[in-house]
């Protein structure tokens, strides 16, 4: 396991990263964060995977926990999803002495944790990626939000984690295309900061897409470790941080021009050579 700290405004947190993390995260909730309730956040794709796993976990150690599910995919990542899990959240009986669990890929690292940003004005998130994408970008780094209309990721909060915990054993369960997707973003972390990086992903690339569990939590450490360092620096992107968005001004808009049937990754691809 490694432990990259991330430095934000209010303090730092810890991002584990390491293969089997996962079975000791009920101990980790207890040693990171004082609080009374969990509320696990997981889609319908994650949730008969690690969400309901991770509760009956949870509950063994003693711990007061819930699960909420929306529907997987990026069409959920609405202010509506978001006030369905609010209200959900409400109705359960979750109050200030609550933290959100967000189980599952970027849409749901992103969703969880602005339903954290907002809920009773601001609850803890533990991050629990379990894509290359949300490993690597989505949950570190505190962005949380939905997408609207005009489009994507356009409301939203500043809400960093109190802890991110990602196992790359559950890259094996993503489908090989949504790994490539993912992966896109180690590409330009390598691109923008680490040749060296860029050129052992070019070579590890296969064994990468095929979750190859060395190689991931490798790729996964260096990824993050960059990350981290950017965002340690420069929190609310008020300049430095705008270097992660490479790619991303042109992708987003390949990605809305194709009324989003191109992925994120591709269309990142696409970006960063067209901005390069
Ligand atoms: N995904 C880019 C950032 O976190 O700033």
């Amino acid at each position: 396991m490694i432990e990259v700290t991330v430095s934000t405004r209010n303090g730092t947190y810890p991002v584990l990263v390491g293969a089997g993390l996962l079975h000791g995260l009920p101990e980790f909730l207890t040693e990171h964060v004082d609080v009374n309730r969990f509320a696990i956040i997981s889609d319908d794709n994650v949730a008969p995977l690690y969400g309901e796993g991770l509760l009956e976990a949870t509950r063994a150690v003693g711990l007061d926990a819930r699960l909420f599910t929306f529907p997987a995919g990026e069409a959920s990542k609405t202010r509506k999803t978001w006030s369905i899990l609010t209200d959900d959240l409400l109705e359960a009986g979750f109050g200030r002495d609550s933290c959100v669990v967000a189980v599952g890929g970027g849409v749901t690292t992103d969703i969880a944790g602005f339903v954290a940003a907002t809920f009773m004005r601001g609850v803890p998130v533990v991050q629990v990626p379990t894509s290359y994408l949300a490993m690597i970008d989505a949950s570190v780094g505190g962005k949380t939000g939905v997408d609207a209309k005009a489009g994507k990721n356009l409301v939203g909060a500043f809400h960093p984690p109190a802890l991110v915990v990602a196992d790359p054993h559950s890259l094996a369960t993503l489908p090989r295309e949504e790994r490539a997707e993912g992966l896109v973003e180690a590409f330009k972390h390598g691109a923008i900061l680490d040749d060296a990086y860029f050129e052992q992903l070019n070579e590890t690339a296969v064994a990468l897409l095929d979750a190859d569990t060395k190689l991931s939590e490798e790729a996964v450490c260096r990824s993050v470790e960059l990350k981290a360092s950017v965002v340690s620096e420069d929190e609310f992107e008020s300049g430095y941080r705008q270097i992660l968005n490479f790619g991303h001004t042109l992708g987003h808009a390949l990605e809305a021009a194709s009324s989003y049937r191109l992925g994120h990754g591709k269309a990142v691809a696409l970006g960063m050579v067209l901005e390069a």
